[in-house]
């Protein structure tokens, strides 16, 4: 049996060991997934003992997420772009490889949902690193245009920059808003406090997406506010599978069925 885990802190209410159960049931492949809470001041310590007693790879999340980017002998593109690491996967040779599957979780849900992104105008709001994590997978989709909208300006106009090289994409503050869009994207830690970004009433294009990478058992304000002006709700759980779903792949070579196993914990929350 392989080991794997998720590093957080704290871990306890993290969703990881669940989905990847479900993986593991679904595929037949023989893992072992648990969440261990890596002390805040060694998360590279936590690592390096996780893979001297046998695990393979790991799943890493908040805090830890740029010091395994720190900490990776070889990383993948997107992850490099991300500045930051969600999947660890310790290589035959002993080294360390990091990529980040956040974004292309995204858009997979994105997608799936039948939401067409080529062509799209996009609107995405936050410019942290959440937000970071999802650009290059968004931009490879070649939507017409994407505006990062953030409370500091200059963070979102900077960001653009880092991204520029790959697509129309150009930042701002939510003054410079200018719709339509035919998808908004709420990618800030706002929807934690139940705030809402001030934004236009006509925000939205006919057939708009509105999607919160946040979720839980109620809509988001985000949604409640996007859902009231026309747009189509959908919440960041899809995403949350999606990334793991990539992460499996990654490991194991196989492609989970997710739909299910998002459905198992919508009734779940
Ligand atoms: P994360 O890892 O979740 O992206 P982060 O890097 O701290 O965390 O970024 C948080 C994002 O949420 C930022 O875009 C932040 O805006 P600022 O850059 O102006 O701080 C945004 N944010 C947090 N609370 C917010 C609020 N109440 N209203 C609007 N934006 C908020």
């Amino acid at each position: 049996t392989d080991r794997y885990c998720v590093f957080g802190h704290p871990v306890a209410h993290s969703k990881s060991p669940l989905i990847h159960a479900a993986f593991a049931e679904q595929t037949g492949e023989a893992i072992a997934y648990t969440a261990i809470e890596a002390p805040l001041d060694d998360f590279a310590g936590a690592w390096r003992r996780f893979s001297a007693e046998g695990g393979r790879g790991a799943n890493v999340t908040v805090p830890f997420k740029e010091e395994a980017f720190r900490l990776c002998d070889t990383l993948s593109e997107r992850a490099r772009r991300a500045g930051a690491v969600n999947t660890l996967i310790l290589g035959g040779n002993g080294l360390t490889y990091g990529d980040t599957t956040d974004g292309v979780g995204l858009v997979r849900d994105l997608v799936g949902h039948g939401v067409a992104l080529r062509g799209a105008r996009v609107l995405v709001l936050g410019a942290g690193g959440a937000v970071r994590g999802v650009l290059e997978p968004l931009l490879a989709e070649a939507p017409a245009s994407l505006f990062l909208a953030n409370r500091t300006a200059g963070k979102a106009a900077g960001l653009a920059a880092d991204f520029h090289d790959l697509g129309e994409v150009e930042g701002g503050g939510f003054d410079a808003v200018a719709g339509p869009f035919d998808l908004v994207i709420n990618g800030t830690s706002a929807s934690l406090a139940g705030d809402l970004p001030p934004l236009p009433d006509d925000l939205f294009a006919p057939g708009a997406t509105a999607y919160d990478m946040m979720y839980g058992a109620e809509p988001t304000v985000f949604l409640r506010w996007a859902a009231a002006r026309g747009a189509r709700p959908l919440d960041g759980l899809g995403m949350l599978v999606e990334q793991a779903a990539e992460s499996f792949f990654q490991w194991r070579g196989k492609r989970p069925a997710t739909a299910p196993v998002r459905e198992r914990l919508r009734q779940a929350l």
